[in-house]
């Protein structure tokens, strides 16, 4: 296999601070690369680089064989493009806004009608195809956008979460065109989101990224095997209480409180959970739910970064047994 894309040490700074430092990846062609990491990690700044709408300040990098600075045009050639931001123009059809882009990605223009017709059945907007942009809903104006990312057949799509704000059945819609056009047209995609679940359903590999930096890179399954256990989440009337029973009399140090829970990251999980709803209850601690599930993306993160990835939850969640764990590492 090759790599369509390469980063070498590749670096973005603002003064001091580092929103993409010494980044080292490699992205197979073909694949789904999810890069996941909360707000502010480095996404949109490593992608904006590799789609050479940023120069990088130090480190290389290449995107289906060309160098991001040295052969920017022939980089443009190769990728495709939806952004954060939507960015198509409102005093345009649907049609028009394609019309424009082909265009400007030197589609010929014997097969521009094609592809047009093509991409719009793609995104299921050809009945809309000639209305102007501003009647379309904001599904269907991220759907036009990515109709429009792939108008002259990119080797590379790059998504910087795409479906943001879209409805759950319209997220699902358009991440299953991102996976028909994979399989079809044999495309690599590299996207970014803040939605879990949609990193791992999707994602052949997954890169969370923390500080500019990647912290860990794998398969889901390989990111979740390295917690090594299932997780309880506990609810109960004194969580502080709790947390103390658990880690200093049941000796469980992986125990984190999250936003009204407590969850405790284990290995035998079944055999525990009868366990501590018994050191509760002697502890006049009153169990109010508790149960086993496996571990999700959102554990992996919390595990290598000791902090929560959502964007809704900014402060430091980790709870006092993470605390003293990392301590005693010191
Ligand atoms: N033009 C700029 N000037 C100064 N700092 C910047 C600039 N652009 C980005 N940054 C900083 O670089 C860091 C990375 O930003 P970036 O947009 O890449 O994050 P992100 O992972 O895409 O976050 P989000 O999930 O919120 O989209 C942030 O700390 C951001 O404030
Ligand atoms: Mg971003």
């Amino acid at each position: 296999m090759t790599h369509i894309i390469e980063t070498h040490q590749l670096t973005k700074a603002y003064n001091s601070l580092k929103a993409v430092d010494k980044l080292d990846i490699t992205v197979e062609s073909g694949e789904i690369f999810g890069l996941l990491g909360p707000n502010g990690a480095g996404k949109t700044t490593t992608i904006s680089m590799l789609c050479t709408i940023l120069k990088p300040t130090s480190g290389t990098a290449t995107v289906n064989g060309f160098d991001i600075v040295k052969e920017a045009m022939q980089v443009r050639k190769s990728i495709g493009i939806v952004f954060q931001d939507p960015s198509v123009d409102d005093r345009m059809t649907g049609r028009e806004n394609l019309l424009m882009h082909a265009n400007l990605y030197g589609v010929p223009t014997s097969e521009q009608n094609n592809r047009i017709n093509n991409v719009l059945k793609l995104v299921e907007l050809e009945e809309r195809a000639d209305d102007l942009t501003r009647t379309y809903s904001g599904g269907m104006r991220r759907r036009l956008e990515l109709a429009r990312g792939l108008i002259h057949y990119p080797k590379v799509l790059f998504l910087d979460e795409p479906t943001i704000g879209l409805d759950p059945q319209t997220r699902d819609h358009v991440w299953k065109y991102v996976r028909e056009l994979k399989e079809a047209h044999d495309i690599t995609v590299v996207l970014t989101t803040h939605y879990m679940d949609e990193a791992d359903r999707l994602s052949d590999r997954i890169a969370i990224m923390d500080y500019g930096k990647i912290i860990a890179l794998d398969t889901s399954s390989k990111l979740k095997e390295t917690l090594e256990g299932d997780v309880i989440t506990v609810k109960a009337d004194n969580l502080e209480a709790l947390l103390s029973v658990i880690t200093e009399k049941m000796g469980l140090q992986k125990a984190h409180m999250v936003d009204d829970a407590l969850e405790i990251t284990v290995q035998n999980g079944k055999s525990l959970l009868p366990r501590i709803v018994d050191m509760a209850t002697q502890n006049k601690i009153y169990v109010e739910s508790i149960r086993l599930r496996e571990p999700n993306l959102e554990d992996v993160f919390l595990h290598y970064t000791g902090r929560t990835i959502r964007p809704d939850t900014t402060k430091e969640l980790h709870g006092l047994a993470e605390a003293r764990r990392r301590a005693a590492a010191r």
